[in-house]
């Protein structure tokens, strides 16, 4: 993580950086078309984060909010071969911090089944017990758990 940093994306250029990194993690193994990201998109604000190791992109996430009480981690993925190194942590506490700064007081994801563990260590906690098939990914027998964690003004996660 030493040489990691992460950073707000608010140039087309981060974007699109950005944009290709999610593709490259999250939906090209599954075999999805290059502009999925669009057919996913709901209403919001977007908060988006960029981790950068000098010149190279290694993760990225993205949050959209409504109101102060709806804010939804959408998008999280780091590179396979920078996994292991904090930066997923790193992306998520920045994220909460970005989140709390704009008075937002719940976060809640729809994690993928293989990473419901590293949310818990993050705590959040599962909405319900049962595995929900999300209507994004339910076409690609990807299980999904909704979790929640609530943003308290006064801890650092
Ligand atoms: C899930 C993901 C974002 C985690 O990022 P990462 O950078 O590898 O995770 P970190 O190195 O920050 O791990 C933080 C902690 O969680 C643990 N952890 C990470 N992934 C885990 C997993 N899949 N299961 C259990 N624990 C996990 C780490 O061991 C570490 O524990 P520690 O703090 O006790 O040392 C990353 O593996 C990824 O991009 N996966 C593919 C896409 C995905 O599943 N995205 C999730 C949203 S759907």
């Amino acid at each position: 993580m030493e040489n990691v940093a992460v950073h707000l994306v608010e140039t087309e250029a981060d974007y699109a950086v950005l944009d290709n990194l999610l593709w490259q993690v999250l939906w090209a193994p599954l075999g999805l078309p290059r502009d999925v990201r669009s057919r996913f998109k709901v209403d919001g604000k977007l908060v988006q984060l960029l981790a950068m190791e000098g010149p190279y992109p290694v993760g990225g996430a993205v949050a959209i909010w409504k109101n102060i009480n709806d804010a939804e981690l959408r998008h999280l993925a780091v590179i396979p071969a920078n996994q292991g190194r904090g930066i997923g942590k790193e992306l998520v506490l920045k994220m909460i911090n970005e989140l709390k700064r704009r008075g937002c007081r719940e976060l809640h994801t729809y994690a993928r089944d293989s990473s419901v563990a590293f949310f818990k260590k993050l705590g959040f906690n599962p909405a319900t017990e049962r595995l929900l098939d999300h209507e994004a990914y339910i076409k690609y027998g990807i299980a999904v758990r909704l979790m929640n964690k609530q943003l308290s003004i006064n801890c650092n996660s």
